[in-house]
């Protein structure tokens, strides 16, 4: 499909292996996307608080997946409001050899870039794409646009402006595969939709890792616009709300937001850990700086 937007010159997609062995032979797997707010560089601080057993995982505000992608739970319900995302991992999980052979079209200029980038102007078109193609879009537009970012305007339509990356490379084959054989393997429930509607489904003992979009701080760059609504004060309200329902059904949760008086305030009665994470801070001399942030709970640490 994309190919015929223009057909000159292929880029080749591949290549990198980023799966290792770790000493208990399970795959180490990475996130496939580049993700606004990505948990990898602050795994460090979140896996100790990650309670040593639990029934089922929950992780509803999915994006990258970077926590999920560590710790490689055998049962879990894996969620996100952002339709793109969530077809992403089910092509990888159903139709992964499909995905990869879509993936070769792809060619790194603004003209190709600004074509699948609009295609969901055009309601008939977008609407036309089978999932496999929405997907290879997906991941297209995720490596390509300018810092990997998800952003829609109002209209829900893609608005980041083209990357101008010399060498982006999307996830290679092996990577992919891999994800795919851990979404197969493993009991994941992949949904769509709210992070409250999943919450509401939970049974008592599982586990939940909150990630939402962070409360803004000024002078940090937070993005807030993953979706088509934005997550505003009365968002980070509700879902301390959703936050309180957990623990009175005893669902442990942790929880990443920014490190602000108003999301201190907002959780006062939890246990909160402030962490320092490299993020981009909106200073364009500063460019990358270290940033406090919050890890919330309701359960001591172990
Ligand atoms: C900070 S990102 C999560 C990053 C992720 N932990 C990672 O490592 O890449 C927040 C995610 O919340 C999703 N989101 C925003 N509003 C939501 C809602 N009301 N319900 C569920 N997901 C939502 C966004 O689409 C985005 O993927």
């Amino acid at each position: 499909m994309f190919g015929r937007v223009d057909s000159a010159g292929v880029l080749r997609v591949a290549r990198s292996v980023a799966i290792t062995i770790q000493e208990n032979d399970k795959i180490s797997l990475q996130p496939v996307l580049k993700w606004a707010g990505g948990k990898r560089q602050l795994l460090s601080a979140i896996l100790p608080l990650v309670p040593p057993d639990f029934g089922l995982y929950a992780e509803p505000f999915l994006g990258g997946g970077a926590v999920l992608f560590r710790l490689r739970p055998e049962r879990a319900v894996i969620s996100d409001a952002n339709a793109e995302l969530i077809n992403l991992y089910t092509v990888i999980r159903q139709d992964v050899d499909a995905l990869i052979d879509a993936l070769q079209c792809h060619r790194n200029d603004a003209a190709y870039y600004y074509a699948v980038r609009n295609i969901d102007r055009n309601a008939d078109a977008y609407k036309g794409l089978t999932p496999v193609e929405r997907a290879s879009r997906t991941l297209y537009l995720n490596k390509h646009c300018y810092n990997g970012l998800y952003r829609v305007n109002r209209s829900g339509h893609f608005n980041t402006p083209f990357g101008r990356y010399r060498n982006p490379t999307i996830a290679g084959a092996t990577e992919l595969r891999a994800v795919s054989a851990y979404l197969r393997d493993a009991d994941i429930d992949i949904r769509i939709g709210d992070y409250a509607e999943v919450c509401g489904t939970l049974p008592a003992g599982s586990f939940v890792y909150l990630d939402p979009p962070y409360h803004p701080v000024s002078g940090t760059a937070n993005f807030t616009g993953y979706t088509a609504g934005g997550f505003g004060p009365a968002e980070q309200e509700r879902l301390k709300l959703v936050c309180d329902d957990l623990t009175r059904r005893n669902i442990r949760f942790l929880l990443s937001n920014s490190h602000d008086d108003f999301i201190l305030d907002l959780y006062r009665e939890y246990y909160i850990d402030i962490v320092q994470a490299r993020r981009p801070v909106n200073s364009a001399a500063a460019g990358r700086g270290v940033v406090a942030e919050v890890l919330v709970r309701n359960y001591p640490s172990a």
